[in-house]
C-alpha cells in the first residue's frame, strides 16, 4: 500500500505573520489525520517560521526551488543544504511556473533531483504537459521525455526516494481539473515509464501525487483512482480550512 500525501504549494503568496496565522488554524484541524502525509512548500523567506510553526505536528515542510550547487557564487540561489538547515524534509522541482516562466530545463531538473537526495531532501518532482500538446495527442511523449531526462542517470535506489506530480498545464489555477479518469489514465503511464526504467519494486511504490486545481469538491474522485497516491494543491492550500477538507477528504 503506497500512503497518501496531500501537498500544498503556496507559490508566491504569504507573509511571516500570515504564515503563523495559517497554521495556528491549521493544526488543529489535520491534528488526528494519520492516513496521510501532509507538507507545505512555502516560500523561502517563511521557511524557518513555518518550521517553527509546524514543529511537534504532522505537517512537514516544503521549498518550492533549490540550486543544485552546495555553495558558492551565485547570487540570489539557495543551496539543498540550507534548505535542511531551517528544517525543510521536501523540496518542489521542476514545477511548471519555473518551466515556462524561468526557463527551468529537464536538464536542471535532473541536477536538482540529484541535489537534492544527496542531503537527504525528498524532491517531489512535477512533470506535465500543455494544452496544445494535449489536444495534439502529445501528452505520453512529453511526460516520457519529461521523465526520461528529468531522471536521467539515477539508480533504483535514488528513485526509490522520489515523489512525483502530474500536473498537466492546463489545470494549473485554471479550475479546470483533469477528470479522475484523464489523471488516472497518465498515472498509470507514468508507473509504466517507472517499470521499464527503474523496475519493481520502485514503480510499484512510487507516489504519484495529481496536481491542478484540486478542491475539496474533486479530491475524493481523483483519490479513488487506483495510481493516484495523493494531490500537490495550489490555491486551494492557502487557507486552513479548504486545505483541511482537502487533507481530510
Ligand atoms: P492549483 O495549482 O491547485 O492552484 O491549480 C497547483 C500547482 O500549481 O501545484
Amino acid at each position: 500500500m503506497r500512503r497518501p500525501i496531500i501537498a500544498g504549494n503556496w507559490k508566491m503568496y504569504k507573509t511571516a505573520r500570515e504564515t503563523v496565522e495559517f497554521f495556528e488554524q491549521f493544526k488543529p484541524l489535520v491534528k488526528i489525520s494519520h492516513h496521510c502525509d501532509i507538507v507545505i512548500a512555502a516560500p523561502f523567506t517563511v521557511l524557518v517560521d513555518a518550521v517553527k510553526a509546524a514543529e511537534g505536528s504532522n505537517i512537514a515542510i516544503a521549498a518550492q526551488d533549490l540550486f543544485w550547487e552546495a555553495e558558492g557564487a551565485y547570487t540570489g540561489e539557495i543551496s539543498p543544504l540550507m534548505l535542511v538547515d531551517v528544517g525543510c524534509r521536501y523540496t518542489l522541482v521542476g514545477h511548471s511556473e519555473r518551466r515556462q516562466l524561468f526557463g527551468e530545463t529537464n536538464q536542471n531538473v535532473n541536477k536538482k533531483i540529484k541535489a537534492a537526495l544527496s542531503v537527504n531532501l525528498t524532491p517531489i518532482v512535477c512533470i506535465g504537459e500543455m494544452l496544445e500538446e494535449r489536444e495534439a495527442n502529445q501528452t505520453q511523449k512529453v511526460i516520457q521525455t519529461q521523465f526520461l531526462e528529468g531522471f536521467a542517470g539515477l539508480t533504483a535506489q535514488a528513485f526509490s526516494r522520489i515523489i512525483l506530480a502530474y500536473e498537466p498545464v492546463w489545470a494549473i489555477g485554471t479550475g479546470r481539473t483533469a477528470t479522475p479518469e484523464i489523471a488516472g489514465e497518465v498515472h498509470e503511464y507514468i508507473r509504466g515509464l517507472a517499470d521499464a526504467s527503474f523496475g519493481q519494486p520502485g514503480a510499484r511504490n512510487l507516489r504519484i501525487l495529481y496536481g491542478g486545481s484540486v478542491k475539496p469538491d474533486n479530491i475524493k474522485g481523483l483519490m479513488a483512482q487506483a495510481h493516484v497516491d495523493g494531490a500537490l494543491v495550489g490555491g486551494a492550500s492557502l487557507n486552513a480550512d479548504s486545505f483541511g477538507s482537502i487533507v481530510n477528504f
